[in-house]
């Protein structure tokens, strides 16, 4: 960008132009084109994905002037040199390469002139083997029982990811059960371990540095409940290690030969795709894996190789930006109308807000404008019941993404044409909302005063007007997944490159950290550094109390 700021490139400057005409437009009006949904909805008949956008509060030229935006901020260029293995995440200095993680192509890819394909596919290998003799009894416990129960240990991307595919892909799960441990409050680790019996129990220490406070303590935790059941041999048996830190996994105890390898170039938030999936590839079995890893290369080679303007991580990109930027939403949300989806939201949230939750550019300046927004959501139809009342009439421009499936998979009466009538009818509700005149006519027609009718209406008006993507899909399937979570990955990474911040780092989650390691000392009783008069009073208190020193 230079010494030109965004704002005042010739491109935004149109986009407000275009803004101050398309407010006063609705989307009632633009539906009057009844050509709109073919001119805004991309149908991939490869993957067999629907994506329509045509219920934004675009015309054709707010999308030209968008594309405009994207071919500024030079994504293609930053595309490749991600690809090709380019130090793009620049405070860290690290390549960012989840893309060759699932390079089914094996076309080479460089870091300082090695390719990195020999050692992903050496790691892949590992994965097989292991997961292969798991799921086939062929790795033992201690006591030469089979493994049943695997609780992964890890926080974060390291918990996420692995997470959010075990939940969604639990229909094609035969391997052994699969529990998430995170938190670093006790309960969560207590509660798993009471059911699991140690000997046919394993432990995956998912830790890409191996020094995250809360896995550290949970695995110290998991390490003393096996180890005082079975002896200090059985860690050998029951602990595998997913890591980039080799040093701290030996220390930690672990077997060498059952580290399972990461690397720096492996974002946390993009790891699923390498060692941190284990668990996934031991749940549903290692073909699967390889599905899910063929449908995110497919849409790795979409977004490559397709022009800006059919291009659908592009497209959701610039229209995130639109609202983001012009219309000052601040929100977006991702709305799976498929149970199995349940944690997708959360999953997103951290891979968007920790990406592009940064108000720093690439030229180490504070943005002038508004960067990444907060992600929510959660399955229909249970939101409708929940925020949905704020989509609908609240002050707030919340742009939604519907997420939905043509073939459910389990047909279970009508259940999946219940499930998906809402996911037709909320966007309709959204974009067109009804009138004054519609909700007048209707409690007229249900017998209401003319008093009451006045007094009721505006009440019930939909303004309507909220904008909203659909995204339909054949079935859930590993590779439909993995399609997925690309096309939200590289919309994070197109946005980032739109923003100009770097979407690899994650500084702002240290300082708290930092803070914490400072105050742990004084829950323990020894003296600790200043601190402001709120937060010393409340520690002051929370020791008076938990020592039962004070009522
Ligand atoms: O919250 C910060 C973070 O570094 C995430 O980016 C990462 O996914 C998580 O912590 C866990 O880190 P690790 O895998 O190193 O334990």
């Amino acid at each position: 960008m230079g010494k030109l700021t965004l704002r005042s490139t010739l491109q935004w400057k149109n986009l407000e132009k275009n803004y101050k005409q398309i407010k006063k437009l609705t989307l009632r009006e633009l539906f009057k084109d009844k050509d709109r949904y073919n001119k805004f909805s991309i149908h991939d008949d490869n993957i067999r994905i629907i994506f329509d956008y045509s219920k934004n509060i675009i015309t054709s030229s707010t999308f030209k002037l968008l594309i405009d935006f994207v071919k500024l901020s030079k994504v293609n260029e930053y595309a490749r040199k991600m690809f090709s293995g380019e130090k793009i995440n620049l405070t860290e200095k690290r390549a960012v390469l989840h893309t060759a993680l699932r390079n089914r192509s094996n076309n080479p890819v460089y870091i300082n002139g090695n390719d990195v394909m020999s050692q992903i596919n050496s790691a892949l290998l590992k994965m097989k083997k292991f997961s292969n003799n798991l799921r086939n009894g062929r790795w033992f416990g201690a006591t030469g029982k089979k493994i049943v129960d695997i609780v992964n240990i890890g926080i974060g991307g390291s918990c996420l990811g692995p997470k959010m595919v075990c939940e969604a892909l639990k229909y094609y799960a035969d391997g052994p059960s699969i529990y998430f441990v995170s938190n670093v409050d006790g309960t969560d680790i207590y509660e798993v371990l009471k059911k699991l019996n140690p000997e046919t129990t394993l432990f995956m220490i998912a830790s890409k540095t191996f020094t995250t406070l809360e896995t550290v303590t949970n695995a110290l935790t998991a390490r003393s409940w096996l180890t005082g059941k079975l002896g200090i041999k059985a860690i050998a048996n029951h602990f595998v290690a997913l890591s980039t830190n080799t040093k701290k996994v030996l220390e930690f105890g672990i077997d060498r030969q059952n580290i399972f390898e990461l690397w720096d170039f492996v974002n946390g938030r993009c790891s699923l795709w390498a060692s941190i999936g284990l668990s996934i590839a031991c749940f549903v079995g290692f073909d699967k894996f390889v599905e899910l890893l063929e449908g995110a290369h497919y849409i790795d080679q979409h977004f490559l190789n397709t022009p800006y303007e059919k291009n659908i991580p592009v497209i959701m990109a610039a229209l995130g930006f639109w609202y983001n930027n012009f219309f000052g939403a601040s929100a977006h949300a991702v709305l799976p109308y498929s149970q199995y989806l349940h944690v997708f939201s959360a999953y997103l949230q951290q891979n968007d807000m920790e990406s592009n939750g940064k108000a720093i550019n690439f030229e180490g300046k504070r943005v002038t404008y508004e960067t990444g927004p907060i992600i929510l959501g959660d399955v229909g139809t249970n939101c409708q019941h929940s925020f949905y009342q704020l989509f609908h009439q609240g002050t707030k421009l919340i742009p939604c993404d519907f997420i939905g499936f043509i073939n459910p998979l389990r047909e279970i009466g009508d259940h999946h044409e219940k499930l998906m009538a809402s996911y037709f009818a909320q966007p309709e509700a959204l974009a067109f909302g009804f009138t004054r005149n519609q909700v007048s006519e209707n409690l007229k027609a249900a017998g209401f005063s003319s008093a009451d009718i006045k007094a009721l209406t505006p009440h019930k008006v939909f303004e309507g007007n909220k904008p909203s993507n659909s995204i339909l899909i054949d079935k859930l399937t590993p590779k439909t997944l993995g399609a997925l979570i690309a096309l939200y990955e590289h919309k994070i990474f197109v946005q980032g490159i739109m923003w100009c911040v770097n979407s690899f780092d994650q500084f702002g989650v240290e300082l708290g950290k930092t803070l914490a390691d400072g105050i742990l000392p004084e829950l323990k009783g020894q003296t600790g550094k200043e601190h402001d008069n709120s937060t010393k009073n409340l520690i002051k208190l929370f020791n008076l109390r938990r020592n039962n020193m004070i009522l």
